[in-house]
């Protein structure tokens, strides 16, 4: 995903319909002064309770979704534009995985049109107001932002396929894959053990490992890699930190981590529960900023972030699972913008998977179905392990989220 200039010129006249603004991050000065200038909109603002990332963010789906649901309660006649106001610098920027929400709420109630607005910082409630109606007038646009003066908006750019791929492994390397034990973390850790002489690998997962677990384990440990599963929670803080601990001391550290933990709780937008959405944030997001955390002062090679198409094209059935996974990918551009200052190590990917074929998360028979018909099919593992080379041998500058798709170009393009 990129940033590209905006086209110029007014596509529409003023907005007419209904009219929210969700201001992100709980400035309700900023807040009061937006809504007193836009008096033909409803302005809300949300993330501004708790402490840390997850809780700020887990309050913002929540309000975000509350708000939608009221809205969609009401059966509006007219499409209905949704602003989300972001401030585009340090961890406020993360609210702009607010975006899987909105691309998901529009595919379940066509009225609804989302629109990220990302502003600097410091800007004043003025200044937002007038980007806030300049994009109003461009509701199409699903994210813009404004920076030193500059209007941008998001798009896709196809990257080439002849670039190379980069084997990230390297013998005797420390790899650490959280939800190892599920059907992706799998296909790394054997990708890891065929690919790198005596690596270590670490898997963790919830549950205890079952039979057929012990035994891909014993596989890979065939192929020459020293495998051990550990049963921590990546959303539990101290259970992280006191595993990258061990691992730092048993090791010397973490060559690589792969993020893979994920669950989903499929239900429609209107019948999202607080519950289900906790559910599927934790993994996810309390994950990333957990295993950051740890790491901070390790200097790890890489940390791939397994996101998923859901937030970046929005997923029916998957609101929650979409503000997650888009979480990730602002997760990414942050740590990279730390990186380049020196104070986190190694690149950060968040790579928005399609449906795997021999993953673990499987979608309803009418989903796939449905994928197919737009020409979407089964990502291969082998085509999957090809694309995931691919997206780390870009330079830096190729982006922050990479999004893979499998099937008809032609269709997909
Ligand atoms: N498979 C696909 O087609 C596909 C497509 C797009 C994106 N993805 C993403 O790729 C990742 C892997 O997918 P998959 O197909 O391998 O799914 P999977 O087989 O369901 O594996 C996910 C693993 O995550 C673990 N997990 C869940 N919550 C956890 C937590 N709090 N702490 C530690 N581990 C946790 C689960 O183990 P426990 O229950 O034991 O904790 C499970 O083994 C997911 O993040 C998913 O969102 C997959």
């Amino acid at each position: 995903r990129v940033w590209e200039a905006g086209e110029a010129g007014d596509v529409a006249a003023s907005w007419s319909g209904p009219h929210f603004v969700v201001l992100c991050g709980g400035d309700e000065d900023r807040a009061r002064d937006v809504a007193a200038a836009l008096t033909s909109a409803r302005c809300v603002v949300v993330g501004g309770g708790g402490e840390g990332v997850p809780a700020r963010y887990e309050a913002a789906v929540l309000q975000t979704l509350e708000l939608l649901q009221r809205i969609v309660a009401e059966k509006p006649k007219d499409e209905v534009l949704i602003q989300l106001v972001v401030a585009g610098a340090g961890a406020e920027a993360l609210f702009g995985g607010l975006a899987g929400l909105l691309r998901t709420a529009r595919l379940e109630h066509p009225k609804l049109r989302g629109q990220i607005v990302v502003v600097a910082a410091d800007e004043s409630a003025a200044q937002i107001v007038a980007h806030l109606q300049e994009s109003a007038r461009r509701p199409h646009e699903q994210a813009v932002r404004y920076s030193a003066g500059t209007r941008e908006v998001a798009s896709w750019r196809e990257l080439s396929p002849d670039a190379g791929v980069a084997m990230p492994w390297r013998d005797g390397g420390v790899y650490l894959i959280t939800g190892g034990a599920g059907g992706l973390g799998l296909i790394f850790a054997e990708a890891i053990a065929r690919g790198a002489k005596d690596a270590v690998i670490v898997l963790t997962g919830r549950s205890e490992l079952d039979d057929g677990g012990h035994a891909r384990l014993s596989g890979l440990e065939r192929l020459g890699a020293r495998v051990a599963y550990r049963r921590v929670d990546v959303a539990d803080g101290a259970a992280v930190r006191s595993l990258i601990a061990e691992l730092r001391e048993s090791h010397g550290g973490v060559s690589g981590i792969i993020h893979a933990a994920g669950v989903i709780r499929d239900s429609f937008l209107l019948k999202k529960t607080a519950d289900e959405i906790h559910a599927v944030l934790a993994p996810k997001v309390a994950g990333v900023v957990n295993l950051d955390e740890a790491t901070a002062d390790l200097t790890l090679e890489f940390m791939i972030l397994f996101g998923s198409g859901a937030g970046a094209f929005g997923n029916v059935g998957q609101a929650d699972y979409a503000a997650a996974n888009a979480l990730l990918a602002e997760y990414a551009a942050w740590r990279n913008e730390q990186v380049r200052r020196g104070e986190r190590w190694g690149r950060t990917v968040s790579i928005a998977w399609p449906l795997w074929r021999d993953g673990g998360m499987q979608l309803p028979e009418a989903s796939e179905r449905q994928q197919r018909q737009m020409g979407l099919h089964p990502l291969a593992t082998e085509a999957g392990l090809e694309a995931f080379y691919r997206a780390l041998a870009g330079e830096s500058g190729e982006g922050d989220e990479i999004a893979v798709l499998s099937g008809e170009a032609g269709a997909l393009r």
